[in-house]
């Protein structure tokens, strides 16, 4: 071997021995993993002491079985994004929440958007809950060039409100259709009642996708009963249903309405599948109706008990378990993967500019988060995979899971919620 061939070793030998104790120097540095970050962007280094983000949730009332999770999601991404220096050294990110507080009128979150769009001059706003309350409040962001990230907003349209409107959240028309597909063929459906709140934006939108949603799978709708926000009683509308002796009973509902529904269908003996949109999306659903709940269908963009989740889903439930003592469940995922979002938005403008905050947002593609490998189209709405679920033994189970069409260790399906 030549003197030349001797050195090259010794450097290759000693770079094999330097190599994993900088590797770990450098996650050391990090602190804790960083579930959703995205690393295309350097670490910024000309933003301030303090970067301040918005958020208006439903932390009261009761969409609070939306927002309470969503809050503590965002508010655990802030502490991740801090921790790890995600916005450079010497920059903290810091989250106002203000509560829209169930106000059907969306008057709450006008006043919160508001706040912290003109009087806090927050960078961006993540929220609000509801489709309906993003529909009277967006339009404050939009006209004052601030970007506003909905994360559970699943009416179609929301993103029509302007160019500084985005959401993370599968509209409607993105995971109905394919649960009505594999509902009908899991369960042989040809006909259905339907039923839906018509006083609500994502109400009336999810009615309009299921009603399109089953005509292209040719199930006959064999009536259709209406209700509104706030209702306790919906005896009349189930037994007109009822009597149309349906397959099943499909229904666009928000939590509260949705649990009244499924525990008096079961009350007047109706024992047939119930398939619903988002707003059944809640563990707390499911504990309030028991076992009524059971074998209910409904679509979702993420579901912890998923057979094939990305390492960041993981680690995100684990870490959501952990700090909250409870499951995440999608809306938290949703929130959480929201934050993240932003902040990286923030990182790889590396400014505080509303604009500019607002075209870096437009530009992240192929972000690793909870939601899977994560973009945005061209009109500001998500792109990823949606998943069936069914509810057994009072948790949301993947159907393809619960069918037995994908390999799974039975304590994942489990873990599902
Ligand atoms: N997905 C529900 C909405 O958009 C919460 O209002």
């Amino acid at each position: 071997m030549s003197t030349k061939q001797m050195r090259l070793v010794s450097i290759l030998l000693a770079a094999a021995l330097l190599l994993p104790m900088a590797f770990a120097a450098a996650q050391d540095e990090m602190g804790q993993p960083l579930v959703g970050s995205w690393e295309a962007c350097a670490a910024p280094t000309s933003l301030p002491e303090t970067v301040t983000i918005g958020a208006v949730f439903g932390i009261s009332g009761p969409i609070s079985v939306y927002g309470g999770p969503q809050q503590q999601a965002v508010q655990l991404a802030v502490d991740e994004i801090n921790t790890s220096s995600y916005l450079g050294d010497g920059t903290t990110l810091e989250v106002l929440f203000e509560d829209s507080a169930s106000d059907t009128t969306g008057q709450q979150a006008i006043n919160a958007m508001t706040k912290l769009v003109e009087e806090d001059m927050v960078v961006g706003v993540i929220g609000p809950t509801l489709s309906s309350e993003a529909f009277a409040a967006d339009p404050v962001a939009q006209d004052n060039s601030t970007v506003v990230l909905g994360v559970s907003n699943t009416a179609t349209g929301i993103t029509d409100m302007g160019d500084y409107v985005f959401r993370d959240s599968l509209p409607e028309g993105a995971v109905i259709p394919g649960t009505i597909a594999q509902a009908a063929e899991t369960l042989g459906l040809t006909s259905v009642g339907l039923m839906y709140g018509n006083d609500d934006d994502f109400t009336i939108s999810g009615y309009e996708v299921f009603e399109a949603a089953l005509a292209d799978n040719g199930i006959q709708i064999t009536g259709t009963e209406t209700f509104a926000k706030g209702d306790l009683d919906f005896n009349a509308q189930l037994t007109n249903l009822i009597g149309t002796e349906p397959d099943a009973i499909v229904v666009s509902a928000l939590a509260a309405e949705a649990v009244q529904i499924i525990t008096q269908s079961r009350q007047l003996g109706y024992d047939g599948p119930i398939i619903g949109g988002n707003g059944f999306n809640s563990p707390a659903v499911l504990s309030q109706t028991g076992e009524d709940s059971e074998g209910l269908i409904v679509g979702g963009a993420w579901n912890l008990g998923n057979p094939n989740p990305s390492e960041s889903s993981v680690a995100f439930a684990e870490l959501f378990e952990t700090t909250t003592g409870n499951l995440p469940d999608q809306f938290a995922a949703q929130a959480y993967t929201g934050a993240w979002l932003l902040a990286t938005a923030i990182r790889c403008a590396d400014s505080v500019d509303r604009t500019a905050v607002r075209d870096a947002l437009a530009g992240i593609t192929e972000f690793d988060s909870p939601l899977g490998v994560f973009s945005f189209d061209e009109n500001r709405n998500p792109v990823h995979d949606p998943i069936a679920q069914i509810v057994q033994g009072g948790r949301f189970v993947p159907l393809a899971v619960a069918m037995g069409d994908e390999a799974v260790e039975p304590a994942e399906t489990e873990a599902a919620i």
